[in-house]
C-alpha cells in the first residue's frame, strides 16, 4: 500500500494557481519563441538561459511540445505556427538519418509530430512520426528482446536498454495502431516486459541501465551512467518507471503494469525530502547538499494524472491530489516568475552530475533542462482541462 498521508511541507496547486502558472509558462514560451523557431533549444540551460542548439540532441523535441501545449493553453496560432516550422526539422531529421542511431525517437517525435497530427492533422508530422518509430524498432534484439539504447548496434559494451525506453514506446503503440501493422507494438510490449523482468529491484527502486549477454540473451548486471552509483537510485530513473509504467497501462491493462506503477511509485514518495522536490539521486535525502531534479517531481506529476485518468474512483482521487502537491511544489519555489532571472520555465534540474562511481558527462547541474519544462507544462495542461495525450 501507498503511503499518500506522507508528512511532506507541501499544499496542493488550487485551480487558481493552476490558471496563474500556466499562463506565466505559457507567456515565457511566447517570449522565447523567436529565439528557437529556426532552431532549437539545449538540453539545458547555461546559467539558467537556454542557448541555441541544431536539431541533432536528443531532447530537441521538448521545446516543441511546450510550444504545442503553448497552442493547446492559448489557441494563439502563433504557436501553431513555429511548431509546424520545427515539424520540418525534424521530418528532415529522419529522412537524412542525422543523429537518430539511438533510442530516444519517442521522446524526439511524440511531443513534435505524432501532437502535430493528433493536434491539426499535419500528415508530415505523421510521415515523421512513423519513420521515426521504423528508425526506433530497428534497434531490437531478439537475443535478449530489448531495445537497445545507445552506441553501434550489438556492440559488447552497449549490449544494454535504459529505463528511460519507457517513455519511447508509446510511439511504437501509436505507430502500430496508425498504420494498422502490430510489429511496433509487439516489440513495445515485449521491451515492456524486459524492464519489468530486470530493472526493478526487490525494494522496488531502480537500475538506470541494464546489460543482456549478446551470445544467450540472458540478463546480465544493472549499471548506473547518471545515478550516484550502481546500487543507488537515480532519481529520474525512478521518475521514468513510474510515468513510464503509467502509459504502458494505457495501451495494456495489464495488472503487473499498474501494481509495478504503485511500487515504483511508493519508493519515489518514501525518498523524497519534505518539499517532494528529489535530489538528483535518492541516495540523498533531507540536508544533503547535493542539487536537486526538479524535472523527476514533474514527471511524476505526469505519470499520476496519466494513470487517475486509466483507473477512476478513489485511487484516482488520492493520485491527482498528489500531483498537485507535486506541482504546487514546482510553482511555489521552483518556477520561473521573473524572466530577468531565466528564460527557462522550471529551476533546480539536473541533467547529469557526476560522481566518483557513475559515467555520465557532467552536464547541466541545477540548471532549468527542456524535459522539466516541457513536464511542467503538461502537468498544467492535464490539470486544466481533458488533455488528449501526445505520448
Ligand atoms: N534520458 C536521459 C535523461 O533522462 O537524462
Amino acid at each position: 500500500m501507498i503511503d499518500f498521508k506522507q508528512d511532506f511541507d507541501v499544499a496542493p496547486i488550487s485551480d487558481a494557481d493552476v490558471k496563474a502558472a500556466g499562463d506565466k509558462a505559457v507567456a515565457q514560451v511566447l517570449r522565447n519563441l523567436p529565439d528557437y523557431t529556426y532552431s532549437m533549444q539545449n538540453h539545458s540551460s547555461v546559467d539558467r538561459f537556454y542557448p541555441a542548439c541544431d536539431n541533432t540532441q536528443w531532447t530537441c523535441g521538448f521545446w516543441p511540445g511546450e510550444v504545442w501545449l503553448a497552442y493547446e493553453w492559448s489557441g494563439n496560432e502563433v504557436f501553431r505556427h513555429a511548431a509546424q516550422i520545427q515539424v520540418q526539422s525534424f521530418l528532415h531529421r529522419i529522412e537524412n538519418k542525422i543523429e537518430v542511431d539511438h533510442h530516444d525517437m519517442g521522446f524526439l517525435y511524440s511531443p513534435t509530430c505524432v501532437a502535430a497530427w493528433k493536434l491539426v492533422g499535419d500528415e508530415d508530422g505523421r510521415k515523421a512520426a512513423i519513420l521515426a518509430a521504423e528508425q526506433l524498432i530497428s534497434r531490437y534484439h531478439s537475443v535478449g528482446r530489448f531495445i537497445q539504447a545507445w552506441g553501434q548496434m550489438g556492440a559488447p559494451e552497449n549490449y544494454r536498454y535504459i529505463i528511460d525506453c519507457l517513455l519511447n514506446l508509446p510511439l511504437l503503440y501509436w505507430a502500430s495502431a496508425e498504420t494498422g501493422d502490430s510489429k511496433y507494438a509487439d516489440i513495445a510490449r515485449i521491451h515492456a516486459a524486459t524492464t519489468l523482468a530486470h530493472s526493478i529491484r526487490p525494494d522496488h527502486s531502480t537500475y538506470h541501465t541494464f546489460f543482456m549477454d549478446p551470445e544467450t540473451g540472458e540478463p546480465v548486471r544493472g549499471e548506473t551512467c547518471q545515478g550516484y552509483k550502481d546500487d543507488s537510485d537515480w532519481a529520474r530513473g525512478q521518475a521514468w518507471g513510474v510515468y513510464g509504467m503509467a502509459l504502458s497501462y494505457r495501451y495494456d491493462r495489464r495488472e503487473d503494469y499498474r501494481q509495478t506503477f504503485d511500487h515504483l511509485l511508493g519508493f519515489f514518495l518514501k525518498r523524497l525530502p519534505s518539499d517532494m522536490v528529489p535530489y538528483w539521486d535518492m541516495i540523498f535525502t533531507d540536508g544533503a547538499e547535493e542539487p536537486r531534479d526538479s524535472s523527476s517531481a514533474a514527471i511524476v506529476a505526469c505519470g499520476l494524472l496519466e494513470m487517475a485518468d486509466l483507473v477512476g474512483g478513489p485511487e484516482a482521487q488520492d493520485y491527482r491530489l498528489l500531483a498537485r502537491r507535486f506541482v504546487g511544489s514546482l510553482y511555489q519555489t521552483y518556477a520561473v516568475k521573473d524572466p530577468s532571472v531565466s528564460n527557462g520555465l522550471v529551476l533546480h534540474g539536473t541533467y547529469s552530475k557526476k560522481s566518483p562511481h557513475n559515467t555520465c558527462t557532467p552536464e547541466g547541474v541545477d540548471e532549468c533542462v527542456s524535459w522539466g519544462d516541457y513536464y511542467y507544462l503538461e502537468a498544467l495542461t492535464r490539470l486544466s482541462r481533458n488533455w488528449s495525450s501526445y505520448w
